[in-house]
C-alpha cells in the first residue's frame, strides 16, 4: 500500500461507551475476523481486561477496506477510556493521524473531553460519532447538541451508530478514508522508496521465546527481515558499534502477527529484534538502518506517577523473580517507576509509582495472572515535597526540595521551611440532579471550585483544585454513589501547594514500631492517629502486664489506648489430669509462639504488621 491508501487512526471516548465494541465491528465488517456472536472486545487480549471488562492496553489491528473501488490499509489503535490510563492513549495517539471520537447515551463525559483534548494537543482531525442508538434511553438530539457546545464539530459531520448491532459501520469505515489524512511521512516517500528508515517504537510487550516485540509506525523507508537496525537511544546510550539487533521476524497486527517480511513506509506493524531488556526498548525511540543513523524524533513526555506504594514478594526468596516479571511488565507498561526500597519486617521491596489506584490495581492483577507472582501491597501515598532550609551541619549549602513518599523520607522538623502536597484539577461532569451532593462532596474534600458551566440543559461540568491525596483513595467511589454511577471524573496535575503536614508515630510501650509510622496532614493526625491505636488494641493479644499504646507526633501524644494486661495459664482450664489434653494445649501454646514477634517485651502475631499496613 503506498501512504495515500494508509490511514492510522484510534479510537477514543470515555469509559464503556463502546470502543472495543466498535472496533470488533470495524474488523467483522471488512473480514478482518469471521463475523460471530463470540467476538465480544477482541483487541481486549489480556486477562486483567476480560475480567474487568475494560481496556487497559491500547492495542493495534490492521485492515483491508475498499471504498469506490479502491483497497485501503487502516491501521486502528483502540484505545483505555479511565483515567488512569490516559498515559496510553496519548502514546497511541503519537502513531495516528486521526481518532473516532466515541460517544454513547451518557453524552459528554469527563474522559470524552480530556480524549479530545489530547487529540487536539497532537493536532488530530476527529470524527464525531455518536453510539449505542439502538438503545431505548438513547436521546440523540441532546447528546448532539453537548457535543456541539464541547467540542469544535458540525452536526453534519456526527455519523449515527449502533456498535452492538453493527448499525452504519460503513459510514465510520468511508469517513476514515475520506476525512482522515494519509500518514504525514518525513519526505512523501512511495512505498518503495529508497529512502532512510525512520521508525518509531511506540509500544513493545516480551515473550518468553521471542523476547521484545516492539510495535513500530514506519514513517520513512523500509523495514525488511535481515535488516540491521539500530536506534538513537541506544547510539547515545552504548556508542555505535554496540548497538545494532539484526530484524528477525516482521509483520502486521491482524490482530494476530501475521509475519510479512517487510514493512513499508507508512505502515503500522510489529517487529522481533533479539532486545532482551525493558531498557533497550524505549518507548518514543527512533529506529534506523544501523548503517544510516537519522535524526531522532522529539521525545515522548514521560508518565509522572500520582500514587506510590510500596511492593513486597510474599517470600523473600521469591525477590530476583519479582524483580524480573516487574521489568517485564514494565516493558508493557511504561507509565509505571520502580525503586528498590527495604523494610526491617518485609526485607526486600519496591516502591512503586502509578497513575491512580485502579492503574495500581490492574497493574498488581496483571503480576499474578501473567507472572504468577505473589505480592503484597502498601496502602497508597502521594508524593510531597519538603523545603528544607540551609543547614552548615548537614551540608546543605542553599535551600533544598526534596520528594516525601515514605515515612523514612520524612526530615527532621527542625530542617523544613515548608511542607508542599500535589494539586489537581478536577473535572466532573454530572446530570444536574446530582450537583449539589457532589459539590459538598468537593468542599469536604478540601476542594475550591474554580468554575462551574452548563453543558446542557440537564447536565453540569464542574471543575474543582483539590489535594491529590483527598482523591486517591475512595473519591472516585463515593461520586459513582452519589450519582448512581453517572457522574464522570478527570483531573490534571495543577502544582503543588503548601500544607502542614505531619508524621504519626506510633509507640508500644514507649517503644517506637516503624513500620507503622505514617506521613498525612496535620489535620487528619488525630483521626488517623486514633485508628490506628484502636485497631492495634484489637489486634495484639493480651500481655502478661498492661500494654500502652500511644499516636505521637514529634513528642506530643495525639492519641492513646491501653490493653489491660492478661494473666495466662494455658493448663488452667484443663483441671484435673487428663494428660492427652494437657498436651494438645501445650502444643497449641507453642504452636501460637511460633508466629509471635516480639516488639521489646510484647508479642504480637506475626501477620499484625501486614494487618495494619498491608490491603492483602
Ligand atoms: P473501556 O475500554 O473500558 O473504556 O470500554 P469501551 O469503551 O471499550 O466499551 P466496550 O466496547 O467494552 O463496551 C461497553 C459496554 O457497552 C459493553 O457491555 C457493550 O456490549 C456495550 N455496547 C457497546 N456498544 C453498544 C451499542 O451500540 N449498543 C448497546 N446497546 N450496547 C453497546
Amino acid at each position: 500500500f503506498p501512504p495515500e491508501k494508509i490511514r492510522n487512526f484510534g479510537i477514543i471516548a470515555h469509559v464503556d461507551h463502546g470502543k472495543s465494541t466498535l472496533a470488533d465491528r470495524l474488523l467483522e465488517f471488512t473480514g478482518t475476523i469471521k463475523e460471530s456472536l463470540e467476538n465480544k472486545q477482541v483487541l481486549d487480549k489480556l486477562q486483567v481486561e476480560r475480567e474487568r471488562g475494560i481496556t487497559v492496553k491500547a492495542q493495534s489491528a490492521s485492515i483491508v477496506y475498499k471504498c469506490d473501488g479502491k483497497e485501503y490499509l487502516l491501521n486502528l489503535i483502540d484505545t483505555p477510556g479511565h483515567v488512569d490510563f490516559s498515559y496510553e492513549v496519548s502514546r497511541s495517539l503519537s502513531a495516528c493521524q486521526g481518532v473516532i471520537l466515541v460517544d454513547a447515551t451518557q453524552g459528554v463525559q469527563a474522559q470524552t473531553l480530556a480524549n479530545y483534548l489530547l487529540s487536539m494537543e497532537h493536532g488530530l482531525p476527529v470524527i464525531p460519532v455518536i453510539n449505542k442508538i439502538d438503545m431505548p434511553r438513547a436521546n440523540i438530539a441532546k447528546v448532539e447538541k453537548e457535543m456541539l457546545n464541547l467540542l469544535d464539530v458540525h452536526t453534519s459531520e456526527i455519523i449515527h451508530i449502533s456498535a452492538k448491532l453493527g448499525q452504519n459501520i460503513d459510514q465510520v469505515l468511508e469517513a476514515i478514508v475520506k476525512q482522515l489524512p494519509s500518514p504525514n511521512l518525513d519526505c512523501k516517500s512511495s512505498y518503495n522508496s529508497s529512502s532512510l528508515l525512520k521508525a518509531l517504537l511506540f509500544d513493545s510487550t516480551y515473550e518468553k521465546f521471542r523476547g521484545v516485540i516492539a510495535n513500530v509506525a514506519i514513517l520513512d523507508g523500509t523495514m525488511k527481515k535481515g535488516d540491521i537496525i539500530s536506534s538513537v537511544y541506544l547510539q547515545q546510550k552504548d556508542g555505535n558499534s554496540k548497538s545494532a539487533y539484526e530484524v528477525k521476524e516482521v509483520g502486521i497486527l491482524r490482530p494476530e502477527h501475521v509475519s510479512t517480511d517487510v514493512l513499508y513506509a507508512g505502515q503500522v506493524g510489529y517487529i522481533v529484534c533479539g532486545m532482551k531488556t525493558v531498557a533497550d526498548a524505549q518507548i518514543g525511540d527512533t529506529l534506523y538502518h544501523h548503517k544510516h543513523p537519522v535524526q531522532g524524533l522529539p521525545k515522548f513526555k514521560k508518565a509522572r506517577p500520582v500514587v506510590f506504594g510500596e511492593m513486597f514478594p510474599l517470600d523473600q526468596s521469591q525477590f530476583k523473580n519479582l524483580d524480573a516479571a516487574l521489568n517485564r511488565l514494565m516493558l508493557n507498561d511504561r507509565s509505571v517507576t520502580k525503586l528498590n526500597s527495604k523494610s526491617f519486617l518485609l526485607g526486600s521491596g519496591f516502591r512503586i509509582g502509578f497513575l491512580g489506584l485502579l492503574h495500581m490495581d490492574v497493574f498488581c492483577q496483571r503480576l499474578e495472572q501473567e507472572f504468577g507472582t505473589n505480592v503484597v501491597m502498601t496502602s497508597p501515598t502521594v508524593p510531597y515535597k519538603a523545603i528544607l532550609n540551609p543547614n552548615k551541619r548537614l551540608q546543605i549549602k542553599e535551600e533544598k526540595e526534596i520528594t516525601i513518599t515514605t515515612p523514612e523520607d520524612y526530615p527532621s522538623q527542625n530542617l523544613v521551611k515548608d511542607f508542599l502536597q500535589p494539586m489537581i484539577i478536577g473535572t466532573v461532569i454530572t446530570p444536574l440532579q446530582y450537583s449539589q451532593d457532589i459539590m459538598e462532596l468537593c468542599t469536604a474534600k478540601n476542594g475550591t471550585a474554580v468554575g462551574n458551566s452548563y453543558i446542557s440543559e440537564t447536565s453540569l461540568m464542574l471543575q474543582y483544585r483539590l489535594p491529590l491525596d483527598e482523591i486517591v483513595v475512595d473519591f472516585y467511589d463515593k461520586l459513582k454513589s452519589l450519582s448512581s454511577g453517572y457522574a464522570s471524573f478527570d483531573y490534571e496535575d495543577d502544582g503543588y501547594e503548601s500544607v502542614n503536614l505531619s508524621k504519626v508515630d506510633i509507640l508500644l510501650n514507649g517503644e517506637i514500631v516503624q513500620e507503622l509510622s505514617k506521613i498525612c496532614t496535620l489535620e487528619k493526625s488525630r483521626k488517623i492517629g486514633a485508628k490506628t491505636c484502636a485497631k492495634l488494641k484489637d489486634l495484639i493479644p493480651r500481655q502478661p502486664f498492661p500494654v500502652s499504646i500511644q499516636a505521637v507526633i514529634g513528642k506530643s501524644v495525639i492519641a492513646r489506648q491501653t490493653l489491660p494486661a492478661a494473666k495466662k495459664d494455658v493448663l488452667a482450664k484443663t483441671g484435673g489430669g487428663d494428660y492427652t489434653r494437657k498436651l494438645k494445649l501445650l502444643r497449641r501454646e507453642a504452636d501460637l509462639q511460633k508466629h509471635l514477634r516480639a516488639i521489646g517485651k510484647i508479642k504480637v502475631p506475626k501477620n499484625l504488621f501486614i494487618k495494619m499496613i498491608f490491603k492483602l
